[in-house]
């Protein structure tokens, strides 16, 4: 395994030309890059991730003409487009290209578009002349990465490289919208938030997929992802004994303050190196859990929230 950095994007972008596995940092978190027009890089990205059943795959492309190129772009769909990529923003949207592997798509007639922030990830993704299906570089079940040293001590022997971009700035995945005529869903709730969505299109978002026919639904997000080794409750004003506390704002502090000024945006930025941390505390100091002072569902609030219940949930 390659580390690389910024001067290697040509190399980087031969390894996933060639059908390897290439980690790279996304503004969210860090992806596990394969080239999306590629069966065998594709089942790679299954087989290294230890994925239990092959869940659809987000495409990340370089620009507007080659989202264009691969699905139906139009009216809200464009409307969020033109808004909010390059950003933390992924749109489901009807695939035409026949060139996107059966892989990337699970066999759906749709397929999940995104166009990173980060000028390393476009730059790569451009250098390699492809789509890039990439989901979170961590294995099955685990918590996602936000730094290079995560992608390297969780998947470091069983991919070609790591394209290390320093830390994620906006620290929680990207949020998932699907346009069906006037309405927008949110498939998942992440770094760009739906306030921002409703203020700049002055459309409402649905916060639950309906469930007639129509319903668009993100498969695979698993109650139970996200887990830390730890034992993890929630909306905890103080840790019991065999705990250690993930703090929030001024009036909780914790062993580790995800804002210590209770702002949401940061809190994101901070979850899962956090996470990463504390749990590995925890083990170290033979305390089986970890409480989480209660935060706000408004904002990225929604989707650290998400983020949480799910590395609570019971396995
Ligand atoms: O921020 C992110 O989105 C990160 C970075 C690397 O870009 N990627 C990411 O990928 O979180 P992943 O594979 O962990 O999550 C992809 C999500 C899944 O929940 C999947 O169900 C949904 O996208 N998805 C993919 N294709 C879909 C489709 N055609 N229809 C509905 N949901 C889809
Ligand atoms: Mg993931």
């Amino acid at each position: 395994m390659q580390m690389l950095g910024l001067q290697d994007i040509q190399t980087a972008a031969n390894i996933l030309r060639a059908g390897g596995l290439v980690s790279f940092p996304t503004e969210t978190v860090y992806g596990l890059g394969g080239d999306a027009t590629n069966d065998k890089s594709v089942a790679k990205i299954y087989e290294a991730k230890g994925r239990p059943s092959f869940n659809p795959l987000i495409a990340h492309v370089c620009c507007l003409d080659m989202a264009r190129s691969i699905a139906d772009l139009d009216g809200l769909s464009l409307d969020l487009a033109n808004q909010f990529w390059p950003g933390p923003m992924t749109l489901v949207a009807t695939l035409k290209s026949k060139k996107i592997s059966k892989l990337v798509t699970a066999g759906l007639d749709t397929i999940a578009l995104r166009i990173p922030a980060n000028p390393l990830a476009r730059d790569l993704i451009s250098a390699a002349g492809a789509p890039i299906a990439a989901p979170s570089a961590n294995p099955s079940g685990q918590i996602s990465p936000t730094t290079a040293d995560h992608v390297r001590a969780s998947l470091g022997d069983r991919i070609d490289a790591i394209l290390d971009g320093g830390p994620c700035s906006v620290g929680v995945e990207s949020t998932i919208l699907r346009v069906l005529g006037d309405s927008i869903f949110c498939l998942r709730p992440g770094g760009l938030a739906l306030e921002d969505v409703e203020g700049k299109l002055g459309v409402q978002v649905q916060k639950k997929a309906v469930t007639d026919d129509t319903a668009p639904n993100a498969p695979g997000q698993l109650t139970s992802h996200y887990a830390p080794n730890s034992g993890v409750r929630l909306g905890a004003a103080e840790p019991n004994e065999d705990e250690l506390l993930l703090g929030f704002g001024p009036d909780i502090d914790g062993t580790l303050n995800l804002s210590p000024n209770g702002d949401p945006v940061e809190a994101a930025a901070n979850l899962f190196r956090m996470l990463h941390e504390i749990d590995a505390l925890a083990t170290s100091l033979g305390k089986s859990g970890i409480a989480v002072a209660p935060i706000p569902d408004t904002g990225l609030g929604l989707a650290i929230n998400d983020r949480l219940k799910r590395a609570a949930a019971p396995r």
